[in-house]
């Protein structure tokens, strides 16, 4: 079942994510020369451009396609859906996709209900926030029907939140500067929701007045903990101790811990920061190396802490894991500073062979780097009390591939190798403060901006999703970053030696390149059964279900750049079939594909939608803008009541049962 959102219209730009990897010159990139392939041709302006980029494909392509999936069909047995654009979402036929929260949603007893024209920082902070991007399930008391869903509100845009405030100023959209009512509501739209929901009678329902109901934002008091908390570099006029932290920002992937606690990732923290620092500041290199101010935000007009001149060591308390346990809704959330700090994107998590617990961590950036965390303790599956501090103690290790198909996890360990007082690493806290500078020491491997990494309980092995670089030079080119100007990302995976989670070594393998495998410029390598609804470009997030195969939900597909939506898609992993994608569900136009998640018995996946309508330009085909106002004039089916809300949606199969047996 199809649903409209009843929506209406800043495009992503911190997720471009240009920082340090960013190349200043204007060559033409082979993302340039797909994204003129499908403006001419992969989307005619007021109509479904489906038909059109079917008939593009070569049908040699197709032939090959229809031999190979009857030599090797896929493990996935739903039925495809087409590729395509428009304003709705789509699910496989025999599913429902239901609409479980969205922005606004109220999330206790007693929260106003969602008025997007009075709008107000403390209504904001009882409903359910903006930006839906990691979503994690915790049972309770075991039951795939009833749990906590935990759901990370990774950013704000303002112009699909706040009537009134853009101008068309040739021909794109002009935002008005923030007044601090505004400021106040995107902190308040920031952050977490943890929200009790149950399964009646087959459909999800929110439970309003669960006692662990909680909302997380950029104010929420937290505690630094590890090698870095009580440092004198964390330390500010409003905290003399270096340990007591007001708010979490830009939460994208995350994870649940094997003990059932929250982790949300902070990743594009830059953008928060504004105002000048000296350039010989002792912080300098520290913040240029993380494109620190970046000053999207205009928080830093209205509070000083985001104001680089004004508080410097400010943005050395942002970067980190963030765990949160659940269980106690008053509890302080605790940034961990052994996990490092860079821009998190997730950190999913398995318990190795012996015991301790291993978290894999992308930091995404063109040209950054693979990580994992090993818990120094073990995981007691009885006692979970006495796993809640394990995430302080442990090694972090950055990865290095070889061109012969291994790999090595180098420790990020103060005192070995080049990681001393006389490269400015004092202590651990310095190593951790600056993990991408103590990376690039060790000499790991520039990677094509890591997503996801997930790794997978029954086959033993790891998925890394790398999403895109395209400012990779040809001469800048290597095994495991194969493709110059590498437009649609690749997956690798990865073998831990021996399958031990916690090995420092191992072999990996590219999976899959991504792009349109009928281009042969693009160099794609899906399986010749994946059809042209199948391939996909941006890997972002992933899942395993419980039996292990991959789904892969992807960002930055649009009509310039792929010819269709982001959305779901099923990959297979293993035999003839390996390589093969079918697409699954859909996101409406403007929007990224973010979750994925599986309920623990599979009769559920969670996806959540970001930014529907959003692209910085106008829909006009589907009759809206890309922003939130009466435009009733120009569109005079416009409704100017709502606009366009971010949302979780539950996937269920007709009649109950796994979503894909
Ligand atoms: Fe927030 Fe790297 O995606
Ligand atoms: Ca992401
Ligand atoms: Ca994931």
């Amino acid at each position: 079942m199809n649903q409209p959102y009843d929506q209406k219209f800043r495009t992503s730009m911190l997720e471009d994510n240009a920082g340090p990897g960013h190349n200043p010159t204007d060559n033409r990139t082979m993302g340039d020369i797909i994204a003129r392939r499908f403006s001419r041709r992969g989307f005619l302006q007021g109509s479904l451009a489906v038909s059109a980029i079917a008939a593009t494909v070569s049908p040699i392509a197709i032939l090959l396609a229809d031999d190979a999936r009857a030599a090797s069909a896929s493990a996935f047995v739903f039925d495809e859906i087409e590729a395509g654009i428009d304003d709705k979402h789509h699910v496989a036929s025999g599913y429902d996709a239901d609409v479980l929260l969205r922005w606004g949603d109220p999330i206790f007893a007693d929260a106003p209900e969602f008025d997007p024209l009075n709008q107000s920082a403390e209504s904001q902070a009882k409903q359910f926030g903006y930006n839906n991007d990691y979503v994690g399930y915790i049972a309770l008391e075991g039951s795939s029907e009833h749990g906590l869903l935990v759901v990370n509100h990774e950013y704000t845009n303002e112009h699909l939140m706040f009537p009134g405030i853009v101008k068309i100023v040739e021909g794109k959209i002009d935002v008005a500067p923030a007044d601090q009512k505004r400021v106040d509501i995107e902190m308040a739209a920031h952050g977490g929701s943890i929200v009790e929901i149950r399964k009646d009678a087959g459909k999800w329902q929110v439970v309003r007045d669960g006692k662990l109901n909680r909302r997380i934002t950029s104010t929420t008091e937290m505690q630094l903990t590890g090698p870095a908390a009580g440092n004198d570099r964390l330390k500010t006029n409003a905290d003399a101790t270096g340990t007591k932290v007001f708010g979490t920002l830009n939460n994208c992937a995350g994870g649940v811990t094997p003990w059932g606690t929250y982790i949300m990732a902070e990743e594009n923290f830059h953008g928060y920061f504004g105002g000048e620092l000296a350039a010989d500041h002792p912080e300098a290199t520290n913040y240029k190396r993380l494109g620190v101010p970046e000053g999207t935000y205009e928080w830093f007009k209205f509070y000083d802490r985001f104001d680089v001149s004004k508080e410097p060591n400010e943005p050395n308390r942002f970067g980190w894991i963030v765990e949160v346990d659940v269980n106690d809704p008053t509890s302080l959330p605790k940034k961990r500073t052994a996990l490092g700090r860079f821009k998190h994107e997730g950190a999913e998590s398995i318990v190795a062979a012996d015991g301790r617990v291993v978290f894999y961590l992308g930091d995404d950036e063109r040209f950054d780097y693979v990580y994992k965390f090993v818990t120094k303790g073990k995981f007691n599956p009885n006692d979970r009390a006495a796993n809640l501090d394990l995430l302080d103690e442990g090694t972090l290790y950055v990865a290095k591939f070889a061109e012969d198909g291994t790999f090595a996890w180098l420790p990020l360990v103060q005192g070995e190798g080049p990681l001393t007082a006389d490269n400015g690493f004092v202590s651990q806290a310095d190593v951790v403060i600056e993990t991408r500078r103590a990376g690039d020491l060790l000499g790991a491997t520039k990677m094509d901006r890591p997503e996801d990494i997930q790794p997978n309980a029954v086959n033993g092995k790891v998925y890394v999703m790398l999403t895109n670089n395209t400012k990779r030079k040809a001469d800048q080119v290597d095994a495991a970053n194969p493709r110059a100007e590498n437009a649609f990302g690749h997956i690798i995976e990865l073998i831990e030696d021996g399958g031990d989670f916690a090995a420092t070594k191992g072999k990996w393998e590219v999976l899959l390149k991504c792009g349109d495998p009928s281009v042969a410029e693009v160099g794609a390598s899906f399986s010749t059964s994946t059809t042209q609804n199948g391939w996909f470009g941006m890997p972002d997030n992933c899942s395993v279900d419980s039996a292990g195969r991959l789904w892969v939900s992807t960002d930055g597909n649009s009509p310039k750049a792929t010819g269709r939506t982001d959305g779901l898609w099923a990959v297979d992993t293993e035999g003839e079939a390996r390589a093969t994608s079918k697409l699954f569900f859909r996101v409406p136009v403007g929007a990224e594909m973010c979750g994925p998640l599986f309920a623990p018995d599979d009769q559920t996946a969670f996806v959540a939608v970001q930014h529907p309508g959003d692209g910085g330009e106008d829909w006009e085909g589907f009759g809206r803008p890309s922003y939130y106002e009466d435009l009733s004039t120009r569109w005079p089916d416009f409704k100017p009541d709502m606009p366009v809300r971010p949302a979780v949606v539950a996937i269920t199969k007709q009649g109950g049962g796994k979503i894909a047996v």
